[in-house]
């Protein structure tokens, strides 16, 4: 098991160091910047089910439900489809309507996780389109499906999802580009923009890993003895928010909760004292203006921030007691890159409180039964 751990502490801390690499190899021979296209065999036999769909529908749960939600987004920003976003265990047994012009997408890293396999079978019993994005190969989601494509993150071992949820994001991405370049939604200049900046994305991962380990390693002893924390995020962020504080609850057992920025006024607001700390996720692109706004409200009542921002940031940084800088992207792509501190803060954080960080009580890599 050691040497599996190729010199790092546990599973978790591997597969987070590990991003760079299978976020590249999931583009890998997918993405080709130079011809300017994206090839996926999985829709390109399929494209005019997806770009005609009446909708597309996206069951999942947990981690990759959260990142349906970012699919949500960036599937209709840039192709225009009218997208949904269920929790598998939900859409399954409350009788939904589904007709042969929608399309299912089920997101599972194990492909073998029983409500989502369940409601997959119930999309297909009603005509729907299936499609799997999977990362175990020929697992049972990806043999059932008519069509779909592996997220190539390699094995994943720690219960925490880490790499499996960016590898997911970033085929989302591309599914969501090629949708829009093949529909006429996404202009090419802005094609070509876009699946640059997705080509740079190891690379700012990379640069991410070197610059924050230590930074937050460091920052994590501060809340060892916390009691509860907020996550917050707007836009393409807040489903960030949501994974961050899975991530966090899952192995330090920390009571988490990740909400839309603008929704904190709706009520967690009386939670936040000087006890309260609060992770917000602030890059330059994505509504900036409007976090700065939030951040006041939160100093106003002594709440402690810990704020991810974009290298040079002045406004959030200057009123939060925790600064995490990450490079900027195009705001589609910030959830892959602000997330990688955010997971190795929950990492840091259960490593000091002695949690069993890849076999977290409770819980199983794969949820096989209901
Ligand atoms: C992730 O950290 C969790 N352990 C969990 O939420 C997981 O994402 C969920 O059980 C879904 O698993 P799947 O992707 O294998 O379907």
């Amino acid at each position: 098991e050691q040497i599996e751990k190729g010199g790092y502490e546990h599973f978790m801390l591997k597969e987070i160091f590990e991003q760079p690499k299978s976020i590249h190899d999931t583009m890998r021979g997918r993405l080709i910047v130079e011809e300017g296209i994206i090839k996926m065999a999985g829709i390109w036999d399929h494209l005019e089910k997806f770009t005609n769909a009446n909708r597309i529908i996206i069951i999942a749960c947990g981690t990759s439900w959260h990142a349906g939600l970012i699919g949500e987004y960036l599937i209709e920003e840039f192709a225009r489809i009218n997208v949904e976003v269920e929790y598998a265990s939900e859409f399954r047994y409350r009788n939904p309507i589904i007709g042969n012009k929608d399309v299912v997408i089920a997101i599972s890293q194990s492909g073998e996780t029983a409500d989502t396999m369940a409601a997959l079978k119930l999309a297909k019993e009603k005509g729907a389109f299936i499609y799997g994005i999977c990362n175990v190969v020929d697992s049972s989601i990806a043999r059932i499906t008519d069509a779909g494509s592996y997220t190539h993150a390699g094995p994943e071992i720690g219960v925490a999802s880490t790499k499996a949820f960016t590898a997911q994001l970033t085929i989302l991405s591309l599914i969501a580009l090629k949708l829009g370049k093949h529909n006429g939604s996404l202009s090419n200049g802005e094609f070509m923009k876009l699946i640059t900046e997705l080509d740079h994305l190891p690379k700012k991962i990379e640069e991410v890993l070197k610059s924050t380990h230590d930074l937050v390693k460091n920052i994590a002893k501060d809340f060892v003895n916390a009691q509860n924390f907020l996550y917050l995020g707007r836009g393409y962020n807040y489903p960030a928010a949501l994974e961050g504080a899975l991530k966090l609850k899952e192995i330090s057992y920390i009571h988490a909760e990740g909400y839309p920025a603008a929704e904190m006024k709706h009520g967690p607001i009386a939670l936040i004292d000087e006890n309260m700390p609060i992770v917000i996720i602030a890059p330059k692109k994505g509504h900036y203006d409007k976090i700065v706004s939030n951040v006041q409200e939160i100093k106003a009542r002594k709440g402690k921030v810990l704020a991810v921002v974009n290298t040079g940031d002045t406004q959030v940084s200057e009123m939060a007691d925790y600064v995490i800088e990450i490079p900027e992207t195009s705001e589609c792509f910030s959830p892959i890159v602000a997330s990688v501190p955010l997971q190795l803060l929950a990492y840091y954080i259960a490593v000091y409180r002695g949690a069993n960080v890849d076999q977290p009580r409770n819980l199983a890599k794969s949820v096989t039964v209901e």
